[in-house]
């Protein structure tokens, strides 16, 4: 068996919010590359999604390993070291803990990970996303696995006519439910397309139980009971043979959906899928991004990525979000632009509230 574990962080932003400076990728580098001739990664890859840091690695330690979660925090300390020299915007941002306490999911950074036996080829889409939440997977993971206008496999695929069972949370009540697709998409629906509250955190081939799926659903503001960002969240996908081909799989994102998001977390906008190089959200702190990298393992080894989204297939969806992020921003201040009054991560609410109460008269 071998797990892959995706594990990521804001750390601090170059320039503000939007990039990475690279002398943290060089650190994060060093700190994996330790771990791999130590012995405790089989292989890792280091890269970025706007100002946060991804930790892709692979190992046989299993889910949710001590070791691995301490690999990865000290990592990010050792970064916001870097960060902090360099007085980069929010250093150490997404560390909500002083010291590492042995639960890295509650500490701040996203964790997405899957433990699986290696396929004779096992090619893997891993989604990194900036400036939105883990709502934001709802759609294109309905797609991929439950839609057959996206996914024909479903229908003429033997390997895949059986379904899949999504793993839905309730990241408010911390709760779960396991729905079958397509025997209960309606119901599941109910939830998913709700994703400011219920986030799906896996997905599994029906007649195998396989995990097909899985994302981060750390909500940073229910962590720390404040804002401090949003999540923007990873996802892992693995592709082809009972799974949906690597195609399908891409395919939900030519829809640039609005998600949660964008300027100081409190507003509606497109998704865009890009190139790494173009995930470097500037325009009003956005929009929002998504990028893809593809890997085939091998025991364990991380060959690749392959930048999934730098074809110019995917043109259309970007110009589309372009035009999309522009109809929404002429609302300004207005909803459905800004986001509910209880979505939203930066409020002047209860103060304005409170200065006010005595001039709010019955009608
Ligand atoms: C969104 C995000 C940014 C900041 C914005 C204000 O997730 O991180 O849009 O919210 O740049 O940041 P502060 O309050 O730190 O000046
Ligand atoms: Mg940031
Ligand atoms: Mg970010």
């Amino acid at each position: 068996m071998v797990t892959l574990s995706v594990i990521k962080a804001d750390i601090g932003g170059y320039v503000g919010h939007s990039s990475m400076h690279p002398d943290l990728m060089t650190k994060g580098n060093e700190c994996m590359a330790k771990a791999k001739k130590d012995g405790m990664l089989i292989d890792y890859h280091v890269t970025k999604c706007g100002d946060d840091l991804q930790l892709i690695m692979t190992h046989t330690l299993g889910e949710e390993n001590d070791k691995i979660n301490k690999l990865a925090w000290d990592t990010f300390i050792d970064c916001t070291e870097i960060a902090k020299q360099l007085k980069l915007y929010g250093a150490g941002q997404d560390l909500l803990s002083d010291s590492y306490s042995g639960n890295i999911k509650g500490m701040g950074p996203g964790v997405a990970e899957m433990e699986f036996e290696e396929r004779v080829a096992e090619p893997i889409i891993i989604y990194m996303a900036d400036k939105t939440s883990s709502g934001a997977w709802n759609m294109p993971l309905y797609k991929m696995f439950a839609d057959p206008f996206n996914t024909i496999g479903l229908v003429i695929s033997e390997k895949m006519h059986q379904g899949y069972t999504f793993e839905i949370h309730d990241v408010k009540e911390s709760k779960k439910i396991m729905l079958s697709s397509p025997e209960e998409i309606y119901d599941m629906l109910v939830f998913m397309g709700a994703p400011s509250r219920y986030a799906v955190k896996a997905v599994y081939h029906r007649p195998s139980g396989e995990i097909a799926a899985v994302s981060s659903t750390q909500k940073l503001s229910l962590i720390a009971g404040k804002y401090v960002g949003k999540d923007d969240p990873v996802c892992i996908v693995r592709c082809q043979g009972q799974f949906p081909a690597v195609g399908e799989v891409l395919e939900p994102f030519a829809f640039p959906a609005l998600v949660e998001g964008w300027m100081r977390g409190s507003h509606h906008g497109p998704l865009m899928p890009v190139a790494l190089a173009d995930a470097n959200p500037s325009r009003f702190d956005g929009p929002p991004r998504v990028i893809a990298a593809g890997f085939q393992l091998a025991e364990g080894k991380l060959v690749g990525p392959v930048d999934m989204f730098d074809d110019p297939s995917f043109d259309p969806a970007r110009e589309q979000a372009n035009v999309a992020g522009e109809y929404m921003r002429r609302h300004g201040p207005f909803e459905p632009h800004r986001l509910p009054l209880e979505e939203m991560e930066y409020t002047t609410m209860p103060s304005v509230s409170k200065k006010l109460e005595g001039r709010f008269k019955d009608i």
